[in-house]
Formats: C-alpha cells, structure tokens, sequence
C-alpha cells in the first residue's frame, strides 16, 4: 500500500460561467477540484490550507475513517473549522472500498464550489469485475450561481425564506450549450467506436436530485457509492446530491456527437427548483461536423424524465444488487431498532435571534423525529466528548418519534412544532442496527437524500406509505440488498437500512441537500465503547484546529 501526499489551498478564485465572472472558493484554483486517485489499502496526507475569506473544513464522503474520526471533517461534528490562515492534515486510510467516492467542503454552502473526485482502484494484482474500459472518466455533476453561493445561502436559509435555486446545473463544471452565453463551455468526452467506457457519475449538486441520460447508448451500471453491483442496463439514471455512480458506456452507435445530459428530478411539490439542462457531448473520432450538405450538425439530445416523474426515479433505484456479499454480510438479529421521521416544516419565530422571512411569523424547518438540528458554534462534538467537555451536546435524541400519527396522509402542519437542539444518540460499539427512515408530509413530501458519516449500510427495503412494522420486514432483502452511505427516503414513503455500529466516533446523519442540513435535517450518531469513552480511536492530530469562544458569523 502507498501513502498519497497532497496540498489542498482553498483561496479565493475568479471563475468565468455564462458570461459572468464570479469570485468563488477553489481548491488549488481548480473549479471542480482535484481528482485523487488511490488504490483500495493507500494512505492519504492532504495538507489544507484555508487562504479564503470563510471558515471550511473538507469531508472525504463516504469514507469510513476508522480510529480516524478526527479526518471525517464535518464542521463543529468532528472537528472546529479551519480559519482564514489555518492549515490542516487530513490523513486516512481506506479499508476494503474500490470505486468512486468523492471529497468536498463541509461547511455552510462551500461545498458548491470546493468539491472533486476520489477514485479507489482496486488493489495491486486484482481487477475489476468487468472487462477493463478502454477509458475512465469522473463526471461531476454540479450547480451554479452567478453569485458567492454563500451570500445566496445567506439570503435562503438564514432567514428561513424559500431556497434560490441555482442559475445553471453542470457536467464537470461546465453547464453546456443548452444555456444562453455557454457555448464555449461544454465538456467533450471523447470516445472511439466501438470501446467500451467507464463513467465515474458524481452528484455534486447542493440541493437537486437529477436525472442523467445520454443520447441513443444505453449505461450499464455497475457500481454505487463505492460498492460493487450486479450490472443492470438503464436508459436513465437517478442521482441524489452526495450518491455516485459507475456505469459502462459502450460506443456502438454511428461515429457522430451525442448529447450527455442532466436535469433535476424534484418530488416535492410547490418547491421552486432550476428545471434548465446541463449538457456535454459524446464525441466519437472522426465524427462528421457537417452534414452532406454542409450544414452544421448539432448533438442529438436525450429524452429526459419529466421533473416530477417519481416512478422512474424508484423503478431506477430498485434495480440495485450488491456483488459481493462476502464484504460483510447482512446483521439480522437486531440489537437498535430506530424509527427516525424525516420532515419538513415550519416553525414559529418566537426567539428574536432567527429572522423570519416566512408567513405568519414562521420560518421553514426540518426535523428528525421532532428535533432540528443545532450545530454547535464553540466546540465539536468529538472534542467534547473525548475531552469531556460539558455544554456542547445532549444525548437524548429520541430513538423513535415522541408521537405516532398517519405520517404521509393529510397531516396538519400545527401537529408537530419541533424542537430546536443539539442531540446525540449513543450506540453501543458493536451493536447491530436498523433504521427506518420515514419521510412525512408535514409541509410536502420530499425524496430526501440521507447519508450517513463513518459507516456504509445496507439498504434492505423501501416502500411507499407509512412503514408496517407488522408486515413490511418479511419483504426485506437480506440476501443481496445494495450497499450505499447516501440513500433516498422515496417521497412519501420509508427506506429501512442495516449496519454495525463498528466505528468508534461521532458521526453525523443528515439529508444531502443542504438546504435542509441548514434547517436542521440531520442528527449525530455518538459510537462508543462505554459510556463516554472512545477508546480505539487515535489521538487528535496536532494541528486540528482548536475550539474558540468567537462564535461562528454564519449561523443558522
Ligand atoms: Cu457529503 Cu455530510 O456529506
């Protein structure tokens, strides 16, 4: 195994979309950042600079970091934010994962812009378990603003106002020639005739699910968030922000130039979104430019999913197996049985601290099991608990909603006022555990995007409707259920899933539109050995970057 050095500077860059120049935060000045490659056992050292004008801290997604929670990054969960001037060592090593996963900002809406690939090849002398593409490509798929996203965050969520949605989806970070003052900026995949290709699908966006299509090939996906699946052909594909996904690509069509293309898919209804398309082109060599007539040849487009079409989002995700059992198999007896609700909603503005842009005095929220989650300003949760350090988190998350209701009928919005706070749930090291994450219709539904830090799980079942306690576990699959670390609720409806609480650690949970982490959709897993105790875990590393009494500027 090889360890993999890096130099991460995080500094203020002008990158040039639509015609409109914007100063945004850059990795190294790359817009998207730098691709890491590495094989499955590698060691990586990235030595983070911040010489921007916010505070950031960087999260390697999907990463197990274990002993090493310290390097998980999620701001005030593991770790204070880096300063303007501060530098940071990440260093982690991945155990037992080959394929894409990706690394991004994890503070505020920084991640918009600071965000890239990490590619996990499989180790020295092993292979694939398909033929070996001619070529690999990451496919970064983003959103834009002709603006710092951190002042449209400020005017969205601080305020508790409906999101502004972005000006342009992206492919690489190009949105592509669909959009007005964009033809120049479109990114080229090229390809061979005949070859077969490997696409790293990578959903970078802040707050859109998406739909992804190429025009006249079909994609054969063969991989998700870092685990091998049994391969399913598919016209479409359905991403969610923080899920990747690996497809193969074979170029069996007429050397000519075809449209890759993505759009969002959004079930939550009276939501505004961006429903414009991104685009870039698959090129074949010696593709004709101009028709026999000497008339200019444009890239025949996709057909797309319509942006509410639920069905083919589900019918997608279905078709998801995993490969290899034998990297962990299944727990089935069950030692945490959690219920978590999953909602949206809105809140009233009794306490003059939060600004309210909302109707009648209230402001949107978000909750799981009735607590919206309150970052800590001073401190992180896992220096807290591993300097005991009272004050900065309660353990009293509840492990099932304190009211039971019909959670996707008609439900009133007055039923449930959440409450505000920073709450933990502590799982025993070791324990086995199922959740069953229920989407609710308080304010809309919504396919929520959930993912987990510090652990990867096994998706058992999904369904629509409030979840059967009674009868919906005799349809789990617990022989071949896919294994993700970032899952769909399905709007409407519950997804239940599986894992080992093997990680020592404080990990976070929370919906990967961020829009919602702002609102508070997210709660904390506190793994330990014993009752605040976190013995297998290394100390912290020298340089993290130490609690201060300044509170954050930003808060939500
Ligand atoms: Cu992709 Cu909490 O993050």
């Amino acid at each position: 195994a090889e360890t993999h050095y890096h130099e991460f500077v995080i500094q203020p860059t002008p990158v040039k979309r639509l015609c409109k120049t914007v100063e945004v935060m850059t990795v190294n000045g790359q817009f998207p950042g730098p691709t890491l490659e590495i094989r499955d056992g590698d060691t990586l050292v990235i030595k983070a600079t911040n010489n921007g004008k916010y505070d950031i801290t960087l999260h390697w997604h999907g990463v197990r970091q274990m002993r090493t929670p310290w390097a998980d990054g999620p701001e005030y969960i593991t770790q204070c934010p880096m300063k303007p001037g501060q530098t940071y060592t990440y260093r982690f090593t991945i155990e037992n994962q080959e394929g894409t996963l990706w690394w991004h900002a994890h503070s505020k809406w920084l991640r918009a812009t600071v965000y890239g690939a990490l590619v996990i090849y499989p180790k020295l002398g092993s292979a694939y378990p398909f033929p070996k593409p001619a070529k690999e490509f990451p496919l970064l798929l983003g959103e834009w603003w002709n603006r710092d996203p951190m002042n449209v965050l400020k005017l969205a969520t601080i305020t508790g106002g409906a999101p502004n949605v972005s000006d342009a989806y992206t492919i690489n970070g190009q949105p592509g020639d669909l959009y007005r003052c964009s033809s120049r900026d479109t990114t080229i995949f090229p390809v061979v005739a005949g070859e077969t290709i490997l696409l790293r699908i990578i959903n970078a966006a802040l707050n859109q699910q998406l739909f992804f299509s190429i025009a006249n090939h079909k994609m054969t996906v063969v991989a998700a968030d870092g685990f091998y699946d049994k391969p399913f052909s598919t016209n479409v594909v359905m991403i969610g922000p923080g899920q990747t996904t690996d497809v193969l690509v074979t170029a069996d069509q007429p050397p000519a130039r075809y449209y890759m293309a993505a759009t969002a898919y959004n079930s939550a209804r009276g939501v505004a979104f961006d429903n414009t398309t991104t685009t870039a082109i698959l090129e074949y060599r010696n593709a004709p430019c101009k028709s026999k007539n000497g008339a200019s040849l444009r890239p025949v487009l996709p057909q797309l999913p319509a942006s509410n079409d639920t069905n083919t989002a589900a019918q997608f995700t279905s078709q998801f197996r995993s490969l290899n059992q034998d990297k962990g198999s299944v727990p089935l007896k069950i030692d945490e049985n959690l219920f978590f609700t999953v909602s949206l909603g809105q809140i009233n503005c009794s306490r003059p601290s939060i600004r309210c842009q909302g109707p009648n005095n209230t402001r949107f929220t978000a909750s799981m099991n009735n607590v919206s989650f309150v970052l800590p300003t001073r401190n992180s949760i896992l220096q807290a608990t591993y300097q005991n350090t009272p004050g900065v988190f309660t353990t009293d998350f509840p492990p099932v909603p304190p009211l039971q209701f019909d959670y996707t009928g008609n439900v009133p919005r007055g039923l449930w006022t959440p409450v505000r706070g920073t709450k933990v749930y502590r799982l025993k090291y070791g324990s086995t555990v199922q959740i069953v994450l229920q989407d609710t219709n308080i304010t809309t539904i919504e396919d929520h995007p959930m993912h987990l830090h510090g652990y990867h799980f096994f998706v058992v079942g999904t369904g629509i409707g409030n979840f059967d306690p009674q009868r919906d576990p005799a349809k789990f699959n617990l022989v071949d259920p896919p294994v993700r670390n970032t899952v769909g609720t399905s709007p409407g409806g519950w997804v239940a899933i599986r894992f080992i609480a093997d990680n020592p650690g404080v990990w976070l949970m929370h919906c990967h539109l961020d829009v919602h982490i702002g609102w508070g959709l997210a709660m904390v897993f506190l793994v330990e050995n014993g009752v605040g105790e976190l013995q297998s875990v290394e100390p912290p590393p020298l340089d993290l970057p130490q609690s201060s009494l300044a509170s954050a500027k930003t808060q939500y």
